[in-house]
């Protein structure tokens, strides 16, 4: 739009100043005889100095070169071309008439000058009085000839009105002088060649005269020229018509002498163009315009001159003016096309500027907005990203979440799975039938325990339940809450010794009667105990303190009393401690796990039901204390938490009970019977009740040793040397994977077979044992008679391994079955005998020392590997290199004796026939035969 509006401008501009101003508003058509004399030119000369007064007309000339029919048809184009006025000068009055009365007659002004038209059909008629200066001619001739004398009269063209009115002029004055003689009259066209012609015929033809009237100067300037060649004709007078002035008109030629005198016919040019605008502006105008005529001669033509040329002079003025005012007038053309241009040039500059200024605005106004936009985006982008972190924190949260769900869920049917063992197996093992009745009530027991260990389990998941649900509500009512500790703290008094923790209570405060729900407190305060005590080792403590304080800024209370539970544990690691109150928190150490991970959580809740808070506090290595504080008084419970009095629970024992295990089990031996050596077993279990079902379901069968953690079991089985390691896998103090990898990398116990209860069956945890060096897995909950079928493979297992250590010399060939410490034990034994073959000193002394090794040691490590002594190893040992000899050398029997280290022949023979249950000299004729 801006651009099309800066082009309409532009073109309004450039008419209005640069083409309005070159344009005339009328277009006047002059249609001339003839251009070729001076009267001509004089004529168009004066209507251009005239028409500089009237700038909105235009004249447009055409010259009919004296011809007639030209003329007419110059006529008929002009009419064409379009014009508002036409002005003719016709050549011959006759033919020209009917085009001037069609041209006018068709509504376009036509003023006729000079010579005239036989009609009345023009506007106007302009020129001078050719009858009368045809009489002022004929009065001059008269006069200057004094009535007598020859004239010779030159017309002008034939057919043109002004020779026809001037010849009729001067004949009516001449006809009444007798005397005065027209010896010829001529038709000279105007022209002076004509007249030249004229004169010198009659010259030549004799004719005598005295006056030449030639009907314009032209003429009578070329007669006076011709006769003023001869002497006859040198003083005969010549008049002329016309009289123009200047330097070649005719009052110049009077004052030369060239003519006796002329008659002014003037042409009427600027009477012309002054009608012609009065024409065209509707000003009325006189039909007929006459100009006058006077004579010109001697007596008047000096002054007439100096008045022709002033007046030459001012149309020379005139003229120059013209010329400077067009010069000005180009010169403000061209100032007004260089400023027309300047102003294009502004114009289209500003407008540029313009553009520029509305684009960059539109564009700063487009960039704005995609600055908003991009800001918009930016912060959409930044949302989206503070979204899709959030979204990412919620999912690992929720991945968490659902991990510690799976998690828990795999804990608690791992925490399930123990009752159900415990009641399974006593139950089969009862089913066989043959158990000693002591053992069965123990069994029974056994399955009571974990029945209901494993109702309260369910009760606390269904009370967990509740809490996630919000189902669970309180029911307060005004308790002592000492009664409450003194009442758990009872419950936890048989445990205390067993564990030989100290445990204590201690009320810094004389509150004592709070509003609470006593069976959810009695199972929060019960929670903490239990876990104080499953982290708090032998011989060390948990205390109980009650402390009160005022609330800063009391709300619906303003006292709170607070119970701390501390116990003498490992303490749990700073940056576990924010996550201890997760619901399904475990911390990572499989040392501590026991639990299902919900207590901490439910009891949380259960103290927030309350509008109490739980608070914890730990330092690794000192121990934890966690902290319950309840709202004094009851205004902070609403009526439905209230009730008068406490209901107490219909089952509590079954509800919350320290569900005493079997009383520790002690070690039950059996005295070996027919020579046979019973194997002892070690049990390594942190719950008695599994002790006890482990024990009674070996029946009898073996030695049995316990211990109820790892590092009581890596005592013991030094201490006891036992044949095989039962273990559970999940223990406090030390686990059973670590006591494996302990046991199985020390010379001392690595050949002990051990089997790993686990509940837990995943391949992590298996590759785990495996690596260990455990040498069997059986699952929870286990069957009795799978356990000790198991037992008596891998101890029969073990057995053969040793029938066939004594029968091997390459131990490095044994794989699976023997611990690789073992193996390199053996080994290092082997190529020490092999290196001191010679020596007979060679004792169980010398050999402990060189492998580094107690004889003690070195002793039992040669029994439990081999079933032989040291001693009976080195002979077995020294007889198996000397089959080599007796095979491969040609060396006798005595020689090969001394060669592998025995200090007789005979005592070779008995030990080889011992071994082998064939003599040296056989052994040598069947091999060295079959050789
Ligand atoms: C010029 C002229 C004049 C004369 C007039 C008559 O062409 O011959 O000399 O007076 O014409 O029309």
């Amino acid at each position: 739009m801006t651009k099309y509006g800066l082009l309409l401008i532009l073109i309004l501009f450039f008419q209005d100043n640069i083409l309005l101003g070159a344009e005339h508003k009328y277009r006047v058509g002059f249609s001339q005889c003839t251009t070729s004399d001076l009267w001509r030119q004089t004529q168009l000369r004066l209507m251009e100095i005239e028409l500089s007064f009237y700038p909105e007309i235009e004249l447009i000339v055409k010259d009919a070169n004296d011809n007639t029919n030209n003329q007419i048809h110059q006529i008929d184009e002009l009419v064409k071309s379009g014009i508002d006025l036409l002005i003719v000068s016709p050549n011959e009055s006759k033919p020209i008439t009917p085009i001037v009365e069609k041209v006018y007659d068709s509504g376009i002004p036509v003023i006729i000058i000079d010579r005239k038209v036989q009609t009345d059909h023009y506007s106007s008629f302009i020129g001078g009085d050719n009858f009368i200066i045809g009489v002022e001619a004929g009065n001059y001739v008269a006069k200057i000839l004094e009535g007598h004398g020859k004239v010779l009269e030159i017309k002008g063209l034939e057919g043109s009105s002004p020779s026809k009115e001037r010849h009729d002029g001067f004949m009516s004055v001449l006809k009444d002088f007798p005397d005065i003689e027209i010896v010829k009259s001529v038709s000279g066209n105007w022209k002076e060649e004509s007249a030249n012609y004229l004169i010198n015929d009659a010259l030549k033809n004799g004719i005598k005269f005295d006056l030449v009237f030639a009907h314009n100067d032209a003429m009578a300037k070329e007669v006076r020229k011709v006769t003023q060649q001869y002497r006859d004709t040198r003083d005969i007078y010549v008049i002329g018509v016309d009289g123009l002035p200047g330097n070649n008109g005719g009052i110049q030629m009077v004052l030369d002498n060239v003519l006796n005198a002329t008659f002014m016919y003037q042409t009427g040019g600027a009477l012309a163009i002054q009608t012609a605008n009065d024409i065209l502006n509707n000003r009325r105008v006189s039909k007929q315009n006459i100009i006058p005529t006077i004579t010109i001669d001697k007596k008047n033509a000096p002054m007439l001159k100096t008045q022709t040329d002033q007046i030459e002079l001012l149309h020379n003025k005139i003229e120059r003016q013209k010329l400077l005012l067009t010069i000005e007038s180009n010169k403000n053309r061209t100032q007004s096309i260089i400023l027309f241009f300047l102003i294009s040039v502004l114009v289209l500059t500003t407008a540029l500027i313009l553009m520029i200024y509305f684009n960059l605005k539109s564009k700063k106004t487009v960039n704005k907005v995609l600055v908003e936009k991009n800001n918009e985006i930016e912060k959409q982008n930044d949302l989206l990203k503070k979204q899709h972190e959030q979204l990412k924190k919620i999912d690992e949260e929720l991945q968490e979440a659902t991990q510690a769900k799976l998690t828990f869920f795999t804990n608690i049917s791992h925490e399930f799975k123990t009752p159900l063992t415990l009641i399974k197996g006593p139950l089969e093992n009862l089913l066989e039938d043959n158990m000693k009745p002591a053992d069965a009530k123990k069994m029974y027991q056994i399955m009571y325990r974990n029945t209901s260990r494993l109702l309260q389990m369910i009760n606390q998941l269904m009370d967990f339940r509740m809490v996630e649900n919000k189902k669970m509500k309180i029911k307060a009512s005004e308790n002592n809450l000492e009664e409450l500790i003194a009442d758990v703290c009872e419950s936890f008094k048989t445990l205390a010794e067993k564990k030989h923790i100290n445990l204590s209570y201690h009320f810094a405060t004389d509150q004592r009667l709070i509003w609470f729900d006593y069976e959810k407190v009695e199972k929060v305060i019960f929670n903490l105990l239990s876990n104080a005590f499953k982290f708090t080792p032998a011989n060390g403590q948990v205390l109980i303190n009650v402390t009160s304080f005022r609330i800063d800024n009391p709300g619906l209370f303003s006292e709170e009393v607070c119970i701390e539970v501390k116990d003498s544990g490992e303490g749990i690691p700073e940056t576990e401690l924010p996550k201890i109150f997760d619901r399904f928190y475990h911390t990572g150490d499989s040392k501590i796990i026991k639990g299902t991970g919900i207590g901490l959580n439910f009891s949380k809740e259960l103290i927030e039901l309350h509008r109490g808070r739980m608070t914890v506090k730990s330092k690794v290595g000192e121990g934890t204390s966690i902290t319950v504080c309840l709202p004094v008084g009851n205004l902070h419970l609403v009526e439905e938490e209230m009730v008068k009095e406490r209901t107490a629970p219909n089952n509590k024992t079954s509800e919350i009970t320290i569900l005493a295990d079997s009383e520790l089990v002690e070690d039950t031996s059996i005295h070996d019977h027919d020579n046979q050596k019973i194997p002892s077993i070690l049990i390594v279990e942190d719950m008695p009740d599994v002790l006890e079902f482990i024990r009674i379901g070996l029946n009898g069968d073996y030695n049995i040793y316990t211990a109820t953690n790892g590092e009581e079991g890596i005592r013991r089985v030094m201490d006891k040397e036992p044949d095989l390691i039962i273990s559970d896998v999940m223990m406090p103090e030390m686990d059973g994977f670590e006591m494996t990898r302990k046991l199985k990398s020390d010379t001392k116990t690595s050949h002990i077979p051990i089997v790993l209860l686990t509940a837990k069956t995943s391949v992590k945890d298996k590759i785990e044992g495996i690596d260990g060096g455990a040498d069997f897995f059986i699952e929870k909950p286990f069957n009795s008679t799978l356990l000790k079928s198991s037992i008596n493979n891998l101890l029969l297992s073990r057995k053969k391994l040793r029938e066939h250590y004594r029968d091997t010399l390459d131990f490095s060939h044994s794989e699976n079955e023997i611990n690789h410490v073992d193996k390199q034990f053996l080994e290092k034994l082997r190529k020490t005998i092999l290196e001191n073959l010679g020596n007979e000193e060679l004792n169980v002394d010398e050999l402990a020392s060189i492998l580094g090794i107690s004889r003690v040691h070195l002793y039992r490590k040669v029994k439990k590997l081999t079933d032989m002594s040291v001693s009976e190893f080195v002979i077995s040992i020294k007889l198996k290199k000397s089959l080599e000899y007796l095979r491969n050398s040609g060396k006798t029997i005595t020689e090969i004796a001394y060669e592998a280290g025995f200090s007789s022949q005979s005592y070779y023979t008995r030990c080889f026939k011992e071994q082998f249950k064939i003599s040296p000299s056989d052994y040598v004729k069947q091999h060295r035969q079959s050789n």
